[in-house]
């Protein structure tokens, strides 16, 4: 018996040893360890042999059946790292994964291109605060004490002490808060960083005032509903210079609103009110859909696109420019507002321009 079993246990080990695929190993394993494989019934057997042989003979076949068992774990092993080493670390043939590109928000790309536009004909981007002087925003622009703008409803107030001269410290409800600024620029240049303050530099200065500033910033006002999100997007233009007209007003409207939104639409003032500008217009853009002729979209024609007019003499004397020798032009409006007449869209809720979905953005 002993014998047998020792033979058996020789037999497996070289087959198992000379195995070349886990296919065969495993074959190997039903054949002898199997429900009749041939230590299975050398097992078997052990019913037939005298009792004093027994317990030796259980010694044995135990030590066979684990002796095989080891070795083909570890033939399986051996076997599994082949075949993981035999294969190429890289596969340059391997169609790639492609990674996922992204986009510019769409109000980016129309901030960049309504910014290549303005560029064209002249007009250089600035920045100015955000956090910003009631003074710039409302008082120097000639919105009197009681305007309801400044009402806490309207605009976001900052919980700091106000400044005697220039008021309380708010979020800017418009980019016009950026007229006054700008004008400073040349008329107190020392207000403004890395500005002249060299007395001569500063006559020349006031004495050649030529603006042409294209202000794009964020904007907040207390407002959120389906047409109006708290922080929005305005851009404003402002020209100051000697013998600037409506003329020149109109036909930078017409330039940007062919360049925009394509050569066969045009641009119309209407008369309307605000306190920085006199005479104030509303600018209208011909409707896209019917070109003006009226359809169910814009009814009569046009759509209101926003503010223009010609800069207050006020607006000028307090940034500091001399309204008798010059004259300037502003217009400022919401770059949400424009890009969705552009692209034609109508959102059921201008929210969903800012909650950071995919599925929408991407289509843009
Ligand atoms: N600041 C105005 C607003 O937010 C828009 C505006 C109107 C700007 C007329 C202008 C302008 O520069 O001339 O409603």
């Amino acid at each position: 018996m002993k014998e047998k079993l020792l033979q058996i246990k020789n037999t497996a080990l070289s087959l198992i040893i000379d195995a070349k695929s886990l296919a065969e190993l495993e074959e190997l394993r039903l054949q002898f360890l199997g429900r009749n494989g041939t230590l299975t019934e050398a097992m078997k057997e052990m019913k037939t042999i005298p009792a004093d042989q027994k317990p030796e003979a259980g010694r044995v076949v135990n030590e066979v059946k684990t002796i095989i068992e080891d070795t083909l774990k570890n033939k399986q092993q051996e076997l599994k790292e082949i075949k993981v080493s035999t294969r190429p670390a890289l596969d340059v043939t391997e169609p790639g994964i492609r990674p996922a590109l992204g986009h510019l928000h769409l109000v980016t790309q129309a901030i960049r291109e309504i910014t290549t536009i303005f560029n064209s004909i002249g007009f250089k981007r600035v920045r100015h605060p955000e956090i910003e002087w009631d003074w710039y925003a409302f008082t120097s622009l000639n919105f009197p004490d009681n305007h309801p703008a400044r009402d806490d409803w309207e605009t976001f107030f900052i919980q700091q002490k106000p400044d005697n001269k220039k008021g309380s410290v708010l979020l800017t409800p418009h980019t016009s808060s950026g007229q006054v600024r700008e004008m400073e620029k040349y008329s107190h240049p020392e207000l403004v960083s890395g500005s002249p303050t060299n007395k001569k530099i500063l006559k020349q200065v006031q004495d050649d005032v030529n603006i042409r500033m294209l202000n794009i910033a964020k904007c907040y006002r207390r407002q959120s509903d389906v047409s109006h999100t708290p922080t929005f997007h305005q851009f404003e233009g402002l020209v100051v210079a000697e013998d600037v007209s409506i003329a020149d007003l109109k036909g930078t409207l017409d330039f940007f609103v062919k360049s925009y939104f394509g050569e066969q639409r045009k641009a119309r003032i209407r008369p309307y009110h605000f306190q920085f500008t006199e005479p104030s217009f509303e600018v209208d853009i011909s409707c896209g859909v019917c070109l003006g002729k009226g359809c169910r979209l814009c009814k009569e024609g046009w759509l209101e696109l926003g503010g223009a007019g010609m800069v207050h003499p006020n607006v000028l004397k307090y940034g500091g420019v001399d309204p008798e020798k010059y004259t300037g032009f502003a217009f400022g409006w919401g770059i949400e507002r424009v890009l969705m007449m552009k692209e034609g869209v109508k959102l059921d809720d201008i929210r969903v321009l800012y909650a950071n979905d995919l599925d929408f953005l991407q289509q843009f």
